[in-house]
């Protein structure tokens, strides 16, 4: 017999660590739009990191919040008519359809406008001011005449003071590239009023960050190890740190307040002043923390300490999850902002890049790229994007590109193709043979060598907690394939008909074989757990065992122990469902105006849209039948030929319509599966009843235009049509042909 796949149970994970307390956080995020994917990727990435620690048995208390404060809020409110809170409450009611929709085990999701933030926040700042830590001054800045209120920069335009190109933000031109500040900015206007900006001074107040001791800790804080001895900071972040930190240790002030009217929580003593959105942000990863305690939520996960006593304990680790834009903020200001107030400083702060498409960041300002809720909304299953993200992520700040090629590929050849595959295969045999009981006897199922993959599932907890994900996949992908090989060596089918025939030798080592895959299925829909949560919980239940943790990997199967029967576990991603994604996406020039309507509008520019023709511009799927530009004579572009959904169909069925003298109703196989992987077959009403018998028909191949809208007849719902030439263009009775693709084309095939 082939050698067994897997040497097991090495490791004793009684004799684990104590638990760790890991009090986890993502990006509080802007509470002014949807999320996009990459929001989504962080919030996987931490997930993944989250499921595998609870899976080795620590206590993780995961909370976000959506960051609420600030100037374009409360702008978007005002825009909206609504006032801030109730604009954000609105965002707020959005995020659980993704939370839950991607499998997102956050423990408790807050806001920053709320009474533990604002208490923290007053906290902080008194006790910075105590320390010596604040001052203030005054400070000239512009102001709008019409809004009254001080204008933070990205609402100046003006000339450019080198090149002279209008409309030009208050930092840089977007022209030549200079780079200024918006005071230098010539005929500067506002672009909420249109007004011209004057010249005010007000207080200012300040966190005196060039303080030596604040340079101090940061040099030493941003280079010191962790309780693990892992460096608390990645090497990229600490090379940044140093230059930030500069050679001279002269870090700047940073202003925290601003002026009313401002959404924000009031500064202590100091009527009509505000701190800034990124000093009370930061401080919402404490009040989200704090209110889940609050709530009890805490304790009804078995932590019994209050907010303060989990703060206070020396045990518990504080663990931040960011992209790289904002790590400044979280490595600098924020850990010194902790450090001088006498608090808890973070551990760790992993930083990750960002997800790209065709080289270009995607965010939901450029309005391009994989809108999450439309992924859920199409169907998708949520396990092959956190698949494909996991796969992508390493523990560097990199970024990483998102084609439709690659997640096919990942999702179809590895996960399922290697993963699901091995289960399927091979649950058949163990019912049909042997009642769905994997072998009994010590000398088969759990006699593995015991060495490889104990050593395997410590190795893969070290790349899981380094988040090594990539990596991580890639090592567990391989032992899939030895799996896979073992399987096929031993060729099972062949040992089945000897069994069969009543060869017992070939009897045990079947069952042997099938025990060994079987077991080898559970160990890696462990090692899996973490990124497919839900495709291993159900993958344990087949297997009719408990919810497994890491420890299970050194535990084999009870010996004779029955499985269920094999349920599909996950269908194959489909071209046409990213086709659906990323539609949205084509190159047109609807899509590239539209990009430009969702920048800040220039008064001096003109209403309300971007676009030079000053037509409304049609956005999202809905955009495709309205914006089609058919030409005067007849001419479409190959944007609009791509419109159409053509599809290779098979006519499994044809058969007369009772009452129609026109009709066959066909029953197409279009290649399509629903949730379940169960093929799913189309209705069409086809007046071609005149040229054909229906029993011709079955078997024979057709195209359809397989998105055509479905369509109520008095017959039925006819969900296409297929497409036949006709030889007088208004007489069906002289000739008719039904399309028929060439030899080896199959039914899905798409047709372009
Ligand atoms: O960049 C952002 O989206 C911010 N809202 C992130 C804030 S993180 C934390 F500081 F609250
Ligand atoms: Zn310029």
């Amino acid at each position: 017999m082939a050698q067994r796949p897997f040497h097991h149970y090495l490791i004793d994970m009684t004799a684990a660590t104590p638990p760790r307390n890991l009090f986890v956080t993502t990006a509080l995020p802007y509470a002014n739009g949807k999320f996009h994917i990459g929001h989504m990727m962080e919030y996987i990435q931490a997930d993944i990191w989250v499921r595998f620690q609870r899976m080795r048995g620590h206590n993780v208390h995961w909370v976000c919040a959506d960051d609420t404060h600030g100037a374009p809020i409360m702008i978007a409110a005002e825009k909206a008519g609504k006032s801030p809170q109730e604009f954000v409450a609105e965002i707020a009611a959005g995020r659980k359809q993704y939370l839950d929709g991607f499998h997102l085990s956050v423990n408790h999701w807050h806001t920053t406008d709320s009474p533990e933030n604002v208490a923290l926040a007053q906290d902080i700042y008194k006790k910075l001011k105590a320390a010596g830590f604040i001052f203030s001054k005054t400070i000239e800045q512009f102001y709008d005449p019409v809004k009254g209120m001080f204008l933070p920069d990205r609402y100046i335009k003006g000339e450019c003071p080198k090149c002279g190109a209008k409309d030009q933000y208050g930092d840089s031109c977007e022209n030549c590239g200079a780079v200024y500040a918006p005071t230098d900015l010539k005929n500067p206007y506002s672009t909420l009023s249109g007004a011209t900006p004057e010249m005010r001074s007000s207080e200012h107040f300040f966190f005196k960050l060039s303080d030596p001791k604040c340079v101090e800790f940061l040099r030493h804080w941003t280079t010191s190890k962790d309780r693990h001895g892992v460096p608390r900071l990645q090497s990229e972040i600490i090379a940044k740190t140093k230059d930030w930190l500069g050679e001279d240790g002269k870090m700047g002030d940073w202003d925290i307040s601003r002026d009313a009217p401002y959404f924000g929580i009031p500064i202590p003593d100091a009527p009509g002043k505000f701190f800034y959105v990124w000093l009370d942000a930061p401080v919402g990863y404490l009040a989200a923390l704090k209110s889940y305690f609050d709530l009890g939520k805490a304790k009804a996960g078995g932590e019994l300490r209050s907010f303060d006593e989990f703060m206070a304990a020396a045990d518990t680790e504080q663990i931040h999850f960011i992209g790289k834009d904002i790590a400044y903020f979280h490595v600098l200001f924020w850990p010194a902002m902790l450090k001088f107030a006498g608090y808890k400083t973070p551990d760790s702060v992993n930083v990750h890049g960002f997800i790209q498409m065709g080289g270009e960041k995607m965010s939901k300002s450029r309005g391009t790229g994989v809108d999450p809720l439309k992924y859920l909304e199409l169907g998708m299953n949520p396990e092959w994007m956190r698949y494909y993200i996991a796969a992508k992520l390493n523990a560097n700040v990199e970024d990483f590109d998102f084609t439709a090629e690659d997640f096919m590929a990942r999702v179809n050849s590895d996960l399922i193709g290697k993963f699901v595959n091995i289960a399927s295969r091979t649950a058949g045999f163990l019912h049909k043979h042997f009642d769905g009981k994997v072998a009994a006897d010590e000398s088969s199922a759990s006699a593995f060598p015991h060495t490889a993959v104990g050593q395997h599932a410590e190795e893969i907890a070290k790349l899981f907690e380094g988040r090594e994900f990539g990596k991580a996949l890639r090592r567990i992908m391989e032992m899939a394939d030895v799996v896979n090989g073992y399987y096929d060596v031993s060729k099972p089918w062949e040992l089945a008909k000897l069994a069969a025939a009543g060869d017992s030798t070939a009897r045990t080592n079947l069952h042997a074989v099938c025990s060994h895959v079987m077991e080898s299925f559970r160990l890696l829909s462990i090692l899996l757990a973490p990124v497919l949560p839900e495709l291993s919980k159900r993958a344990f239940e087949f297997l009719a065992l408990p919810p497994q943790t890491w420890a299970d990997t050194s535990k084999p199967m009870p010996a004779g122990h029955a499985i269920r029967a094999y349920q599909h576990l996950m269908s194959r991603v489909e071209e046409k469902q990213l086709d659906a994604l990323l539609g949205v996406l084509a190159d047109t020039p609807e899509s590239k105006k539209s990009e430009k309507s969702t920048k800040p509008e220039s008064p001096k520019n003109g209403a309300s849209s971007g676009n030079a023709s000053g037509k409304p511009i049609a956005s999202g799927v809905q955009a495709g039948a309205a914006s089609a530009n058919v030409s005067d004579n007849g001419i479409i572009g190959i944007d609009d030929f791509t419109k159409i959904d053509l599809r290779i169909a098979k006519i499994v069925n044809a058969e007369h319509v009772d009452g129609s003298d026109k009709l066959l109703r066909l029953t197409l196989d279009v290649g399509e599966v629903d949730a379940n992987g169960k093929q799913k077959l189309r209705n069409v009403f086809s007046g071609i009843k005149s040229a054909y018998a229906p029993e011709s028909l079955i078997g024979q191949l057709t195209v359809v235009v397989a998105n055509l809208a479905p369509r109520k007849m008095k017959f039925g719902v006819s969900e296409g049509m297929v497409l036949a030439a006709s030889g007088k263009a208004d007489d069906n009775s002289t000739g008719l042909f039904l399309l028929n693709p060439h030899a080896g084309a199959q039914p899905g095939m798409k047709v372009s």
